[in-house]
C-alpha cells in the first residue's frame, strides 16, 4: 500500500516525477479531471489549517473526486476508540486519508492499521506536502533544484526537516541557520544519514553569514502549533533570526524568499520582505494545490 508520510521513504525518482506531473497539472488545469472519479478523500485534522485543507479539497474536486473533512476531536481520533479500529473503519468507507496530527506516531499507526493510502498533511516531525510545493516553487523561480542553495532561517521543525530531506534527495544544498538548541535532533540526523547519506545539512548560528550564497531564504513561524507554552522563550531566542531587509541585503540579488505561511509578520519575517520583489510566498502557497494533485493521482492510481 503506497503512502505519503514523509519524503525520506520516497525514492528521489518518484519525487522528481511528481514535480514534473505537478508542473503539467499546473500548466493545464483541465488535465486529470477524471483521475479521482468515484473516489472519496477524507481529511482528519487535529490542528487548524487554511492551505492544506483548502488545497486538498480543491485538488480532489478538480480531479473529479469528493472530499470529506472531519475535525479530529469531533470524529474521536485517538480517544473515542483505539487508532487501529479507527483506521480499519475509515478504510471501509473512503479511498484515501489525509491527516494533520500532533504526533507523527498517529500518522504511522493509521498507515499501519488501515487499508487505504495515508497522506501526512503535517505532523510534529514532517510536512511532506509542503516540501513538494516548496521544491516546485524553487524549480520555477530558480531554474531548477539541483545545485541550488536553500537557507532556512528559523527552527529545525517539521517544515525545515521535510525540506532538508527534499533538498538532499534532489541534489540541492540545505543550510539551517538557527539559534543554538533549535537545530535538527539526533533522530532526524540518524535517519538522514542512514537513508540519504552524503553531506548532512550545514547548521549555522549566524544568519547574516548563512545567507551569503543563498538562492533561496526560507522561514517559518518560530512557535509551531502545539508549542504555544514555549512562545515567550522562543520569541527571545529567535529574535536575531528575523528575515528582514538587513538580512536580505546580505544575500545575492537574485535570492528568492519563501515562507510556508501562515506568517507572523513582524516576528520571523517583516512586512517589507513579505511584500518585496524577492518574495514568492503566494506562488508557493498556490503550488500546494498542484503538488498535491500529483500526489493524489499517484496514490489513487497505484491503488486502483
Ligand atoms: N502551510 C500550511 O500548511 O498552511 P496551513 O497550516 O494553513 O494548512
Ligand atoms: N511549523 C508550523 C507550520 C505551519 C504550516 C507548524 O507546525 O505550526
Amino acid at each position: 500500500m503506497p503512502h505519503f508520510l514523509n519524503l525520506i521513504d520516497q525514492p528521489a525518482e518518484l519525487l522528481a516525477r511528481l514535480l514534473d506531473r505537478a508542473a503539467a497539472l499546473k500548466a493545464d488545469r483541465t488535465t486529470g479531471r477524471t483521475a479521482l472519479a468515484g473516489r472519496v478523500v477524507g481529511l482528519v485534522f487535529e490542528k487548524p489549517s487554511l492551505r492544506t485543507r483548502v488545497s486538498f479539497e480543491a485538488a480532489t474536486a478538480q480531479l473529479g473526486g469528493t472530499s470529506l473533512f472531519f475535525p479530529g476531536n469531533e470524529i474521536g481520533l485517538g480517544w473515542r476508540e483505539p487508532l487501529p479500529d479507527f483506521a480499519r473503519v475509515m478504510s471501509r468507507y473512503i479511498d484515501c486519508l489525509v491527516l494533520r496530527t500532533f504526533k507523527h506516531d498517529t500518522v504511522l499507526a493509521l498507515a499501519e492499521h488501515g487499508e487505504i493510502p495515508v497522506v501526512n498533511g503535517l505532523s510534529d516531525r514532517s510536512h511532506p506536502c509542503q516540501a513538494m510545493a516548496d521544491l516546485l516553487t524553487v524549480r520555477e523561480h530558480c531554474g531548477g533544484v539541483k545545485g541550488k542553495t536553500i537557507v532556512f532561517v528559523g527552527d529545525g521543525n517539521n517544515v525545515s526537516m521535510s525540506l532538508a530531506v527534499g533538498c538532499g534527495k534532489l541534489g540541492a544544498r540545505f543550510v539551517l541557520a538557527c539559534p543554538k538548541g533549535y537545530a535538527f535532533d539526533e533522530t532526524f540526523k540518524k535517519n538522514y544519514t542512514e537513508k540519504i547519506g552524503g553531506d548532512f545539512p550545514e547548521i549555522l548560528h549566524d544568519p547574516l553569514a548563512a545567507v551569503a550564497n543563498a538562492d533561496v531564504i526560507y522561514t517559518d513561524v518560530w512557535t509551531s502549533m502545539g508549542q504555544e507554552a514555549e512562545r515567550e522563550t522562543r520569541l527571545r531566542k529567535f529574535a536575531k533570526f528575523q528575515v528582514n531587509e538587513k538580512l536580505l541585503a546580505k544575500a545575492p540579488p537574485h535570492c528568492k524568499v519563501l515562507h510556508c505561511l501562515p506568517a507572523h509578520r513582524g516576528e520571523e519575517i517583516t512586512d517589507g520582505v513579505m511584500e518585496g520583489s524577492a518574495s514568492v510566498v503566494f506562488d508557493q502557497a498556490e503550488n500546494r494545490l498542484h503538488a498535491q494533485k500529483a500526489v493524489l493521482e499517484w496514490l489513487l492510481a497505484v491503488g486502483r
